[in-house]
């Protein structure tokens, strides 16, 4: 994970850098630092923290540096310490370097390194980068080739931005983790994301694996890691994206759920070729999977639902980490379909690769249409809910539910279903509406230990993602539950005031629901009713608007998405920012 950011051009960079972390650090907030260099001074700033928090110390740096790499950090090798925070140097000083990614081989390269006598300060596996280009760069004063020869020596993933003291260019390099170059009038902007720089520019160039760049104030140069030099050309990425501002609204993510008003909508806006292409495929497909992880990954168990009740198709929804277990099975005859918001979680793309050589067709549903998925699957379709900032997937959630509601009504052909769907927006409205009565059970509920969520068919991956947003935003242990399975164990857990929310809207499943909420409620529970229907057995009751039945899933998510948002904010935590976690997760 990690976010990386670079500015060489001709202004100050520390506004700019600062900026572009402030974007990525969606990507990991453990700890941040940067590295500015100008004619006559090379400094390096580290802190344990966010960026902010950098920022506010710093901020009367009268730099003059037209050159800098900066980077916000997730830990994985090392703890989260001011050591650990990158930029990192080499052993003369003299070179920084920040890193995205896991260097499977650091230790026999360390090994080798102490060995001619390199010194370590951290315990990261990116400070080797910055000792071996050292090596590098002091035996051939070349820096095109100290790069290649330092790429060529590991092994694992990582995109990568190097500065070297006595020259002014940014070295920049990939492999599996994202890279992409914003071009400016004389000068130049390099990052994991283009929300880093998209104000400035809107020009990119997307750095494809097992490729360096050197990048100087009026020129820039592509290579393959075998030093053969490539032409590339530009391309214009959507302005819009610039809209990040989180003016009304106290975090991005409130901002992202009041936006689900306007997702639904704008994810059902397809392009109707590509649809088209979308749908013949999995018509045309003997095995159908779908894939992703976390939240994604409940929006794929729904697809199964939605696929076996419309068009009546079998499919299996496998966690993309959990997919080597079944990749025999995977063959020409195959369609997976991955999805995912960012497009760059890595034990997805790692899966999608592995499918592709097997021969099978690879579809995604991606909310970040320039990310590495897009450019990895056969086809896609964009989730159109704009960038999602916090950490916590919402509107994405949402946007991949209504796009899988439009493929499964799309390959039944019932067309007065998808105008039904269209009608919905007007119902997530009036589910925002009851804020209020959220804030008092969250008021209500906020020290539980422990909370339950169950519902059947189509709302138990709703139970599941419920129990998700609580668990990853507030920190109190949530399951969700298939409410069937309560007697086959999970009913041992509960006592004397245990809260479990019941998803139980007036349909098929409204009575079995209720008698599992009954048994719950025998053993102590006490039972947080979410339906259209009012029951005498709840002790709490979220009402949620009619609609119709099928698309309860769509609607009744969002009750829980502000219930883990206000309990959070009782239990005096920051839901853009949960603990130990980042919003892409670009390692395996
Ligand atoms: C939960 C959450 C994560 C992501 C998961 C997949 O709120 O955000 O569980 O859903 O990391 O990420 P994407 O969809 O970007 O592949």
């Amino acid at each position: 994970m990690c976010g990386i950011v670079g500015y060489i051009g001709h202004r100050n960079c520390f506004p700019i850098l600062i900026k572009g972390l402030k974007r990525v650090e969606y990507r990991g907030y453990d700890s941040v630092g940067l590295a500015l260099l100008s004619r006559d001074s090379f400094e390096v700033f580290k802190k344990v923290g966010k960026v902010n928090e950098l920022e506010g110390e710093i901020s009367n740096l009268s730099s003059n540096s037209c050159l800098g790499i900066a980077h916000t950090r997730w830990a994985t090798h090392g703890g989260i310490t001011e050591e650990n925070a990158h930029p990192h140097v080499d052993c003369s000083k003299g070179i920084a370097i920040v890193h995205n990614g896991i260097i499977e081989n650091c230790n026999e390269l360390k090994e080798e390194l102490i060995l001619k006598g390199h010194t370590f300060l951290s315990e990261t596996d990116s400070e080797i980068i910055a000792h071996i280009l050292e090596e590098e760069y002091k035996s051939n004063k070349d820096y095109i080739k100290a790069t290649l020869n330092t790429v060529s020596k590991l092994k694992g993933s990582f995109a990568l931005l190097a500065v070297i003291k006595d020259l002014e260019l940014i070295i920049g390099a990939r492999l599996d983790s994202p890279l992409t170059i914003g071009i400016g009038k004389d000068e130049y902007f390099v990052s994991s994301d283009i929300l880093s720089f998209i104000e400035y520019t809107d020009d990119v160039i997307f750095l494809n694996n097992r490729e360096v760049c050197f990048i100087k104030r009026d020129s820039l140069t592509l290579m393959n890691f075998d030093g053969s030099e490539i032409k590339r050309d530009i391309v214009k990425v959507a302005k819009e994206l610039s809209d990040l501002s989180n003016k009304v609204f106290e975090h991005y993510t409130l901002k992202e759920i009041h936006e689900q008003t306007q997702v639904v909508r704008l994810a059902l806006l397809q392009d109707e070729k590509r649809f088209k292409t979308f749908l013949e495929g999995i018509k045309r497909a003997k095995k159908i999977y779908f894939t992703g992880c976390g939240t994604s990954y409940h929006a794929c168990v729904l697809a199964t639902y939605l696929l076996a009740k419309f068009p009546k198709l079998t499919s299996e929804a496998l966690i993309a980490s959990e997919f080597d277990s079944i990749f025999e099975l995977i063959d020409k005859d195959t369609l997976l379909i991955a999805i995912s918001q960012s497009g760059e979680t890595a034990d997805l793309l790692s899966c999608v690769r592995e499918a592709k050589a097997k021969g099978a067709k690879v579809f995604a549903l991606v909310n970040n249409v320039n990310s590495s998925l897009v450019r990895e699957v056969d086809l896609f379709l964009p989730l159109n809910c704009g960038p999602e900032v916090g950490v916590a997937a919402t509107k994405s959630f949402i946007a991949q539910l209504a796009l899988l509601y439009l493929i499964s009504l799309s390959l039944k052909g019932d067309n007065s279903m998808i105008k039904e769907l269209y009608n919905l927006s007007n119902s997530i409205e009036e589910v925002l509406k009851l804020e209020e009565d959220i804030k008092r059970l969250a008021l209500k509920y906020k020290d539980s230990k422990d909370f339950y969520f169950i519902g059947r068919a189509l709302h138990y991956p709703i139970a599941l993602e419920g129990a998700l947003k609580l668990k990853e935003l507030s920190y109190i242990h949530a399951e969700g539950l298939a409410a069937g399975e309560l007697k086959h164990g999970p009913l041992a857990l509960i006592s004397d005031g245990t809260p479990t929310l019941a998803i139980n809207p007036s349909d098929e499943t409204y009575q079995r629901t209720l008698n599992n909420a009954s048994e719950m409620k025998a053993r102590g529970a006490k039972i947080i009713g979410l339906s259209d229907e009012n029951n005498s057995l709840y002790d709490d009751f979220i009402k949620i608007p009619k609609v119709m039945e099928v698309f309860y899933p769509i609607i009744e998510v969002i009750p829980l998405q502000l219930l883990a948002y206000y309990v959070t904010l009782q239990r005096k935590l920051n839901p853009d920012y949960p603990r130990n976690l980042a919003k892409s997760v670009t390692v395996p």
